[in-house]
């Protein structure tokens, strides 16, 4: 990047005055750019807080239609729907993951025959459902592979028939894109789109999540047999390039803030739709240090988005998205 010396170049001129700023500015946040995640319940007229996310509700099924017609009125063009599953309901099998008429599916029927345009994304795992925790099902301490696939099939039918736009399988299982491509193709269902968690890391970051949905308490062991060591680059890459093959149309990289380093790399390698997840750990901690009056929090919430559009992301899923949406609509 050649530059006359200083002082034919003084870069602080483009920065003297908002407007020169506003014309040199390279990247924009829109409320186009978000995905807001909420917390499904049973029950009706809930809205019950979550200890570890302050400012974040687990909704029955009636509010969570209600957050999906805001969030369609401020513009937000996707939600994301994590349930907490009644423990009753957990076992070793994961059946009442695809249950035509669990939480999840239930909300997005609901959100659906309340005709509200609004994207409608779902988590592919079997952690809310297990009795053990995990995101597959477990045989002899073991995390199977292959037969939780065929699991997080059913799971995927069952959301593409209750009406879901896209699909977001956060397992990261071996081979479960190209499954889960396939029987959609198979069933009707070609315009249903699949956002993969591709590269996922094994991140200490989730902690605040697992309470929301209620898995912290079954979960034995982690996760590091299947989701990807923080120190891994390459393997991330090829996990993202492996699922682009398969039949993902749009990749996450997960957690986001850490892992930057890794959207820019994956957009400029692969240049396919590209997302991160600023994932719950994230929220608490610029939550807990704007409570104690540390930092200005509406001032990092809104910094900590636009270094995710720098880093190349084309969205974002985040806790913050009706708040931003709201400041960003003026
Ligand atoms: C589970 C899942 C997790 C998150 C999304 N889907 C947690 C995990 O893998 O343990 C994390 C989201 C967050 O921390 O905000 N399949």
């Amino acid at each position: 990047m050649p530059q006359a010396p200083f002082p034919m170049t003084r870069h602080r001129r483009v920065r003297a005055s908002a407007a020169l700023r506003n014309l040199v500015r390279e990247n924009e946040l829109s409320v186009n750019d978000l995905i807001w995640p909420v917390f499904v319940r049973d029950g009706q007229g809930i809205e019950e807080p979550v200890a570890s996310m302050p400012g974040v509700v687990r909704r029955s099924v009636d509010r969570i239609v209600e957050a999906a017609r805001e969030a369609a009125s401020l513009g937000i063009p996707a939600i994301c729907l994590f349930p907490y599953t009644d423990p009753a309901l957990k076992t070793e099998l994961c059946e009442e993951a695809w249950n035509p008429d669990n939480l999840s599916n239930r909300a997005i029927k609901a959100i659906r025959d309340a005709g509200i345009e609004i994207a409608i994304m779902t988590d592919i795992a079997l952690d809310p459902y297990n009795i053990n925790g995990h995101d597959g099902i477990v045989r002899d301490g073991v995390i199977v592979n292959d037969e939780t696939v065929e699991a997080l099939v059913k799971m995927a039918l069952a959301q593409a028939e209750a009406g879901a736009d896209i699909l977001g399988p956060s397992d990261m299982m071996d081979g479960r894109i190209g499954a889960i491509r396939a029987a959609l193709e198979e069933n009707g269902h070609s315009n249903v789109t699949i956002m993969s968690y591709a590269a996922k890391f094994a991140s200490a970051f989730y902690g605040p999540f697992r309470d929301a949905v209620g898995a912290s308490g079954a979960l034995k062991g982690d996760k590091f047999t299947y989701q990807i060591d923080p120190a891994n680059r390459l393997a991330a890459l090829r996990c993202v390039e492996r699922d682009l093959m398969e039949g993902a149309d749009m990749v996450m990289v997960k957690p986001g803030l850490p892992y930057l380093d890794m959207v820019r790399e994956v957009k400029d390698r692969f240049g396919a739709p590209t997302y991160a997840y600023q994932v719950s750990g994230e929220y608490a901690m610029i939550e807990a240090a704007a409570a104690n009056g540390w930092i200005q929090g509406e001032k990092v919430m809104l910094e900590s988005l636009m270094c995710f559009r720098r880093a190349g992301c084309d969205g974002v899923l985040t806790y913050f998205a009706p708040r931003v949406a709201r400041i960003l609509n003026g």
